[in-house]
């Protein structure tokens, strides 16, 4: 059987594709889906929800799809959904930390938490697995390797940031990790 894993990213498709073996993976542009998927909630969930059903609507099809944020404590949460996007259009990861650390300059709560959320459409139902990875903002950029907050991040037991870790120590904790494990787990267990 075929599901739509609704994303461009090739290596996040192989990645997920090599642990799930009685089902085969589809990229958004494997199944011609071209266009950009609105992405207009205001939560996560939302989100991750609204591109699931977005491709399972429009192309009949079983789909997973996943949305990622970063939520700060001393910020209420922000910027949450918002994280591609937080100092403006663009998705410049650079300007993103630097206005978390002005931020919290004032602050000694430094306290945050990745969150990402998977959802799934499946025979006519819906499923959802949350990965979450608890930890703290550095107060300086660390570490080289990574995408986006992940110089600033710091996850809880450990001693360096996310950009000090190599893919396979960060998946193993990571938010989307686990997230996608709860995943491939569930589907694993279909026949
Ligand atoms: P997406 O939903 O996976 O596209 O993630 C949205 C935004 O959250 C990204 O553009 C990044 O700024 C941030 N983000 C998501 N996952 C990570 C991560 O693992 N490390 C650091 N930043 C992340």
């Amino acid at each position: 059987m075929k599901i739509v894993f609704a994303t461009n990213n090739k290596n996040k498709l192989k990645e997920v594709q090599a642990l799930v073996s009685n089902f085969e993976l589809l990229s958004l542009q494997d199944i011609q889906c071209l266009e950009d998927i609105p992405e207009t909630s205001d939560s996560i969930e939302g989100n991750s929800k609204l591109k699931a059903d977005y491709v399972t609507k429009k192309y009949d099809m079983a789909c997973f799809a996943d949305d990622t944020g970063l939520e700060i404590n001393a910020l209420n949460g922000a910027p949450g959904v918002y994280s591609a996007r937080y100092a403006g259009p663009g998705n410049d990861a650079e300007k993103n930390m630097q206005k978390v650390l002005n931020e919290l300059k004032e602050t000694s709560n430094r306290t945050a938490q990745f969150k990402t959320v998977i959802t799934l459409n499946l025979n006519g139902q819906q499923h959802v697995f949350e990965g979450i990875c608890k930890g703290t903002i550095l107060k300086e950029k660390t570490g080289q390797e990574g995408f986006g907050y992940d110089p600033i991040f710091q996850p809880e037991g450990f001693s360096k940031s996310f950009s000090e870790m190599n893919m396979e120590e960060k998946g193993a904790i990571s938010h989307r990790g686990l997230a996608v494990k709860k995943l491939i787990s569930f589907l694993n267990k279909l026949a």
